[in-house]
């Protein structure tokens, strides 16, 4: 089969197209030819050599998948040959196949596309394993989301949205907080021009946010916990803003407030199940409703790999960037 490779980790033009051997299905796994696959910003980690997979994974970039199923492993029960679905990978998605574990399978919801489907593993499962599952974000509460326009951003407004939160969101431009809004956003702060903790401050009286999904890592960390509410919970999915920083904790103690940090990609398959299985449960339902839906920026063709990674770190996106095979 063909698969993106990286032989000599680096700029896009690292992502190499290549013939390599077909994956096997193994016990509890099946065969996905794969119809489109999502690039998450993880794959650039990954591309540039600081973000190699977990062990045991496949070398290849791509973390969630949509496609058909071409072959059943032992002891796979409840899928078939030639189920349409998408998955969540530890990589290999940049592929014309790869292997999945059972647990790890969702059916194509109806009403969605298979190329579209690959937009949507990756951002529910983190968003509802870490706003809903880990930080128990309820009805009423707000929630905000740092990098709301991004593919996991898009995809928590329209959840936080669904069970009645209310969600501020900072972005990067008037366009970009345009389309946060549309997707049901409240609270819009343009973090070049203004503050998020003041902006955050006036718009909920002074009650800040009761969970916080944070992109940045170091850079926030002291101005997220002074945006907390008392009881919030700050869950930190991303170091975009560097890993190291200085926390005031009597700040921390007065909020009676959370600091967490999950990472979706290296857990035991046994968590990615249960994961999978709620997602199932509680956002299937929304999709096939037609009421939460993948926000696509964008499809390149898998040869064109490297332009879709440039896309990503051009940044311009409002959504998912995805690769057709
Ligand atoms: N821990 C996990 O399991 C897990 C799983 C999936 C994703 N993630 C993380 O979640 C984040 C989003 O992933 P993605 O694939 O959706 O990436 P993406 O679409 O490339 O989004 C990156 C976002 O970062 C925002 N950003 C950059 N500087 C910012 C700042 N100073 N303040 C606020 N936002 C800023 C960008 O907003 P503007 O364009 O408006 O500047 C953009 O929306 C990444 O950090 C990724 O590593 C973690």
């Amino acid at each position: 089969m063909k698969a993106i490779t990286i032989p000599t980790p680096g700029d896009p033009d690292a992502l190499v197209l290549a013939d390599v051997p077909d994956p096997e299905p193994g016990p509890g796994e099946v065969l996905v030819e794969v119809a489109a696959a999502g690039v998450n910003r993880a794959d650039l980690q990954q591309r540039i050599g600081v973000y190699p997979p977990p062990p045991g994974a496949p070398e290849y970039p791509g973390l969630e998948v949509s496609g058909t199923i071409a072959a059943v492993g032992s002891g796979v029960t409840g899928w078939s040959v030639g189920d349409r679905v998408c998955a969540l990978l530890a990589g290999g998605g940049y592929a014309e196949k790869v292997a999945v574990p059972a647990g790890q399978l969702l059916p194509v919801p109806s009403g969605i596309s298979l190329v579209e489907a690959a937009a949507l593993p990756e951002v529910v499962c983190t968003v509802w394993s870490n706003v809903f599952m880990t930080a128990n974000l309820l009805p009423g509460q707000t929630l905000l989301v740092h990098g709301g326009s991004s593919g996991i951003g898009t995809m928590a407004i329209q959840l936080a949205r669904e069970v009645g939160a209310h969600v501020a969101v900072t972005a990067g431009s008037a366009g970009k907080l345009e389309a946060c809004q549309a997707l049901g956003a409240e609270i819009l702060v343009n973090y070049k021009e203004q503050d998020f903790v003041e902006e955050l401050d006036r718009a909920t009286a002074g009650h800040g946010a009761d969970v916080i999904l944070d992109n940045m890592g170091a850079k926030y960390l002291a101005r997220n916990v002074q945006a907390l509410a008392t009881n919030g919970r700050l869950v930190i999915i991303g170091f975009q803003g560097g890993v190291k920083a200085e926390l005031d904790l009597s700040v921390l103690m007065r909020k009676r407030g959370a600091v967490i940090s999950t990472g979706l990609r290296a857990r035991p398959l046994e968590e990615k199940a249960a994961i999978v299985a709620a997602v199932r449960e509680h956002v299937w339902p929304l999709v096939e409703a037609g009421r939460v839906k993948p926000v696509v920026h964008r499809t390149f063709p898998l040869a064109q790999a490297p332009d879709a990674h440039r896309e990503l770190d051009a940044g311009t996106h409002i959504g998912k960037v995805l690769l057709t095979v």
